[in-house]
């Protein structure tokens, strides 16, 4: 067992029993370089307004850099007795320079130096993400724009509902994941603010100036009130609600790879490099990355419920119930950019039956929307017209016919109002490039879109873009 920097005021010795508890070095340790940069920046502060000498501050960094050394290479274990990654550097200090090495903790507190720490962690995380966005869409686009001529049915309660360009249901996808990144750049702006100079939550006595720190950190903003600083964890709840409806979006994107990739659909056929086999049915090919995706989400959700959970009771300023923040948000970050990080490489591989979904658009009275509408335009009243299509679809039915199979004699025996052109509305393509409503699936809609797109991913790659 080691001293503690508290252990002043402590008759006994911690339990081993509490340490092992009470512990977080086993997960904290990912902010091992958030920490030694906060703390350089901190002590560079420190000597800038001669809280500590020049001399003071070098001896420390050199310390700290000594160790971000060590730990790269190797040659620092972790103790968990130290109970997390701040004391488990500052006890190393202490070990490599002498007494000096307890000046680097003036003006500050575990408090403000562990928002700092995750707040540092979280804006890199964020920063990546935001780039996997732009690649995942980049390939959702360049998919879209090489598939353009494929036309597939849409569905609305999994039943065929209308056709659609299978580029248009691409360029679905990439919508929402635009929103994503919306959401992400917001998270970041929200991120990007620096704690330290709020000590354990009153502020500090010391001169100090947290400006300055957050110009060494790269912060584009300081915290306005210290005991917000160090008891809130909004950012973090942000960011695993961003993950989540992130996640809802794969795991929608994965349910729909799921069903294509069935016998029963077979719209697409999965890379084999990216689905698995079956220990016992030689014939199987499974799509389990894209229910893995499904099924992680749940572990998302899970993040952002036990965090929201953890906080809703929590007096003000910092509670210790604050260090369980830190498993849920590792997770989260880990499955999400692991789940964009598949989808990207996967999507350029898939391929895509153009004949089983153009097949599957042509039957089964998707143009029955088509018969209505055009009686309408012929002067009919949409009840009316919707009523005498469904009859005829009942027709057709019987026949064992689709709608287009129909001659005018027979379209003529439900209403009057039928002509030759009836003809020009009812095959997938012309019910497609029709659609020129905005946002409509005509081809040269979703061409714009696409289009638009390149633009905007141009932007983003430039950074240009937010
Ligand atoms: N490991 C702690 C956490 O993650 C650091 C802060 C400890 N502060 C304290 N007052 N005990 O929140």
């Amino acid at each position: 067992m080691s001293d503690k920097p508290w252990d002043g005021r402590f008759a006994q010795k911690t339990d081993p029993s509490v340490e092992r508890f009470t512990a977080s070095i086993g997960f904290d340790r990912r902010l091992f370089s958030y920490d030694i940069k906060g703390s350089i920046a901190h002590c560079r502060m420190l000597a800038r307004q001669s809280i500590i000498s020049e001399n003071e501050a070098s001896q420390i960094i050199d310390g700290l850099e000594k160790i971000a050394e060590d730990m790269e290479q190797g040659r620092f274990q972790l103790d968990e007795s130290l109970e997390d990654v701040h004391m488990n550097i500052e006890a190393r200090l202490v070990e490599q320079i002498g007494p000096v090495a307890r000046k680097l903790h003036t003006a500050r507190s575990r408090n403000d130096q562990v928002a700092l720490d995750v707040r540092m962690y979280l804006r890199d995380a964020v920063t990546h993400i935001l780039h996997q966005l732009t690649g995942l869409r980049r390939s959702l686009v360049a998919f879209a724009d090489q598939h353009l001529d494929v036309i597939m049915p849409g569905y609305t309660h999994l039943q065929r509902a209308q056709p659609v360009l299978f580029s248009h249901h691409m360029m679905a996808y990439y919508e929402m994941l635009t929103r994503d990144r919306q959401r992400f750049n917001g998270v970041l702006t929200r991120t990007n603010v620096m704690p330290l100079g709020s000590a354990a939550l009153a502020g500090t006595t010391h001169p100090v100036d947290s400006a300055y720190t957050a110009e060494l950190l790269g912060f584009e903003a300081v915290s306005a009130n210290s005991m917000d600083a160090v008891a809130s964890r909004d950012f973090i709840l942000e960011f695993l609600a961003a993950a989540a409806i992130c996640m809802v979006h794969l795991s929608r994107f994965s349910e729909d790879l799921v069903l294509w990739s069935s016998r029963e659909f077979g719209f697409v056929v999965l890379p084999d490099a990216f689905s698995t086999g079956s220990s016992i049915m030689p014939q199987k090919k499974n799509p389990d990355v894209c229910e893995l995706v499904r099924a992680k989400t749940g572990r998302v959700f899970g993040s952002l419920v036990a965090l929201l959970t953890v906080m809703k009771g929590l007096p003000m300023a910092y509670n210790r119930d604050l260090q369980e923040d830190k498993e849920p948000l590792f997770d989260a970050v880990d499955t999400l950019q692991g789940c964009l990080e598949i989808y990207e490489a996967l999507i350029p591989k898939l391929q895509v039956n153009r004949t089983a979904m153009a097949g599957a658009a042509s039957r089964g009275y998707l143009n029955a929307t088509e018969v209505a509408d055009y009686l309408v335009t012929k002067g009919a009243a949409f009840r009316d017209a919707h009523h005498c299509a469904g009859r005829v679809v009942r027709y057709a039915l019987d026949q064992e016919k689709e709608l287009n199979d129909l001659t005018l004699d027979e379209f003529s025996q439900f209403s009057p109002l039928f002509e030759a052109d009836i003809f020009n509305i009812l095959t997938p393509e012309q019910m497609i490039n029709r659609r020129t409503s905005s946002g409509g699936t005509a081809t040269r809609n979703v061409a714009q879109a696409i289009e638009t797109a390149r633009q905007v991913l141009a932007q983003e790659v430039s950074g240009a873009g937010s």
